[in-house]
């Protein structure tokens, strides 16, 4: 029998405050901190005035979310000086990344630095900080090592919601030419797929109903199948929808060049997969792709998404989009809403471009002034938000299969998901939390739908 926490720490648990920023990695890299720092005793405390520890788990994709953390951490210096208590503080993620010593320069609070793959590192790099009191940084990327570590079995059992994340495959080397991720990650790398398998099949033994995989580059999995055979994304996503009691498969996100004919095909057969796909085209224009570097054309996109339609024709479709990108004139922009009216889209995220250190976009002449990038989104936006509107006008009047996961505000109100990921809210009755039923659509909003249950 493993010892209770009392009798390996007779003082109160130490409480660790994690606040995570940018994409779905960086909630699982938190959820995987979290376990980590469990086997030293500490328990995750939603208010911040009560930790020990404090981790910023931080995104340095666009300027703002980088630029976040900065004005965090002055609210985190004011909280410690008038709270005159012990508190650590630790940046981790892509800005601690990027930056590394930078932000023990320009925020003296800070305690710990650590990258995106040194979290398993955790403990080690609070003892070193005991023992000098000094801020430590450790910024190398060594991801292999991360997962090695990450797959010994926790030994304290972790609660899981219904929907889970599972991290896949991380890094890129595609280097678009206006993002940070390829050196904020590192290099592509998959992880093998029986320890994913094991993964998932622990994760619905503590109740997951759906599993979302995820990747930088999700489509970009590759690894050794089970029967000798080298498998890509659709393989695995096969063999995943084998595990009982798992009910959803998605993953995210996708790069148009790694949609392969086997996960394609997979969309058409497989009942578990989830007839959504996030599949960021970021431009329409084939001159502003190519200084971008995605390494396919606007038609090339529209053509593979038509083959993804004839395997799921009700597939609901995603993009990211980037306005004002180095060089983008008003032609360019018009292709993009060209684009957007030939796809469209069920759901979508759009941005101005936001110049990146180190990137080769962020140093192209051509820089697009800032009202002509606030103009150009607004006009976007516009665009994708009819879409979203009439792609959930549809629903009205269908039954879906809703998964729900989670209580709503109101008495009785449960909310849960559709397969095309809409948040649908309904009055429960006898179902529970991790039940999938079908729902009978009444009414929509921009962002939800409302139903009631029928019979299955
Ligand atoms: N791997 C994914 C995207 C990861 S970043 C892909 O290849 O599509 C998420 C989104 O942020 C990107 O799709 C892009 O639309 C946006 N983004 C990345 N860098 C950006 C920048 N410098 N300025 C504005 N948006 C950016
Ligand atoms: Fe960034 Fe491009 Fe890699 Fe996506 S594919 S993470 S946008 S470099
Ligand atoms: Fe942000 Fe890093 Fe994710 S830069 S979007 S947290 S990979």
């Amino acid at each position: 029998m493993p010892p209770t926490l009392q009798e390996t720490s007779p003082a109160a648990p130490s409480k660790v405050f994690i606040k995570t920023y940018g994409c779905q990695m960086n909630v699982y890299d938190s959820e995987r901190m979290g376990e980590v720092l469990s086997e030293r005793g500490y328990v995750t405390t939603q208010a911040v005035e009560e930790a020990d520890l404090v981790i910023l788990n931080t995104c340095h994709i666009r300027e703002k979310a980088a630029e976040k953390v900065y004005s965090e951490l002055g609210r985190l210096r004011r909280l410690k000086s008038r709270g005159g208590r012990d508190m650590k503080i630790a940046v981790a993620g892509c800005v601690a990344q990027a930056e590394g010593e930078e932000i023990v320069r320009r925020a003296p609070v800070v305690d710990l630095v650590f990258g995106p793959q040194t979290y398993h590192r955790l403990p080690d790099l609070l003892d070193r900080h005991g023992e000098t009191g000094a801020a430590v940084i450790e910024t190398e990327l060594p991801v292999d090592e991360k997962f090695e570590i990450l797959d010994a079995p926790a030994t304290k059992p972790v609660r899981r919601g219904v929907a889970a994340f599972l991290t896949v495959q991380e890094g890129c080397d595609k280097f678009c030419t206006f993002c940070v991720v390829p050196y904020t990650r590192g290099a592509e790398f998959s992880r093998p797929a029986d320890r994913i398998l094991a993964e998932a099949r622990k994760l619905v033994d503590a109740g997951v109903r759906e599993i979302t995989l995820l990747g930088q580059n999700v489509n970009a999995w590759h690894g050794d199948g089970l029967a000798g055979h080298d498998w890509t994304l659709g393989h695995l996503l096969n063999a995943l929808s084998d595990i009982d009691g798992l009910e959803r498969l998605r993953y995210t996100t996708s790069h148009p060049r790694d949609m392969d004919n086997e996960l394609i095909t997979a969309h058409g057969v497989n009942p578990k997969l989830m007839p959504y796909l996030h599949l960021p085209v970021q431009s329409g224009s084939d001159r502003i792709l190519k200084a971008m570097n995605r390494k396919h054309t606007a038609a090339e996109y529209i053509e593979l998404v038509g083959r993804i339609r004839d395997a799921r024709p009700d597939i609901a479709m995603s993009s990211d989009f980037i306005v004002g990108f180095p060089g983008e004139t008003d032609a360019d922009f018009a292709a993009t809403m060209d684009l957007v009216r030939q796809v469209t889209y069920a759901q979508a995220f759009s941005f101005k471009y936001s110049p990146r250190p180190g990137t080769p976009a962020s140093t192209e002449a051509s820089q697009v002034p800032e009202e002509v990038k606030t103009a150009r989104l607004a006009e976007l936006q516009a665009l994708l938000g009819e879409q979203q509107a009439s792609f959930n006008e549809a629903c009205k009047g269908r039954v879906l299969d809703v998964l729900l996961e989670k209580p709503g505000r109101q008495e009785g109100q449960l909310i849960g998901r559709s397969p095309y990921l809409q948040s649908v809210f309904i009055n429960a009755g006898d179902h529970a939390i991790g039940d999938t039923v079908k729902v009978a659509i009444e009414t929509v909003g921009p962002n939800s739908l409302t139903g009631h249950m029928v019979e299955a």
